[in-house]
């Protein structure tokens, strides 16, 4: 057996998804479940955090892309830190990177992943999708946070349209906040899965100008 095909969400199961929110980041299993697609972890960033990251979406460093394993995740996140190493006093953000990600891989049972930081400064993925991963980690460190929707809200048949028809309800569209820690559950290309992955979006920054440095890790 596969090491995806042991993880509790490969299961088939008929509930309609639902989404997590807490301030404890030990609810994090629950994104393991049947019916969860969406755990969102509510924490207030550290000041020092926040103002290295200020610092970071104004000199937009070139993105980073590693292959981590946890066997050697210190060592990738040192590297890591070369790169952005245009500012100083980044302590505090390496750490926090180290230790949500070293957990993210851990519990998921799955060891290793694809580890993305970069500033982003467009719409990306405007529309609505369900995206095709397993699992993904994200935080939005500056900026607005990624947008999703409620499964009442949400008109999956349209998917692969146009957001006016994918939305059913544009007031019911939720945010992901800043500084919190997000699972993400995707759907894998032709493999059954427990439950429908989340259908989300990046929030529209080009209007305002704003720009966004997030933290993604896909396995
Ligand atoms: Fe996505």
């Amino acid at each position: 057996m596969s090491l995806l095909k042991s993880i509790p969400f490969y299961k088939r199961s008929t509930n309609a998804p639902k989404q997590v929110t807490s301030s404890k980041w030990f609810h994090r299993n629950t994104i393991l479940t049947d019916q969860v697609n969406l755990f969102c972890w509510k924490r207030s960033l550290d000041p020092s955090i926040s103002q290295y990251i200020k610092k970071t979406a104004a000199l937009e460093p070139e993105p980073i892309r590693r292959y981590v394993d946890r066997n050697n995740l210190h060592e990738q996140i040192e590297a890591a830190k070369l790169e952005w190493s245009h500012i100083p006093d980044s302590q505090p953000f390496w750490q926090d990177v180290y230790k949500i990600v070293n957990d993210f891989l851990g519990f998921s049972k799955t060891e290793t992943g694809t580890l993305h930081l970069k500033v982003i400064d467009n719409d990306a993925c405007r529309k609505f999708h369900v995206d095709g991963y397993a699992l993904r980690l994200f935080v939005t460190y500056h900026g607005p946070g990624t947008e999703w929707l409620p499964e009442g809200a949400v008109n999956r048949s349209a998917l692969g349209t146009v957001n006016e028809r994918i939305v059913k309800n544009k007031e019911a569209v939720q945010r992901i906040p800043t500084g919190h820690v997000a699972i993400l559950k995707g759907q894998l290309p032709n493999r059954p899965s427990a439950v429908k992955g989340i259908v989300h979006r990046s929030p529209e920054i080009i209007k305002t100008g704003e720009k966004r440095v997030i933290l993604r890790v896909d396995i």
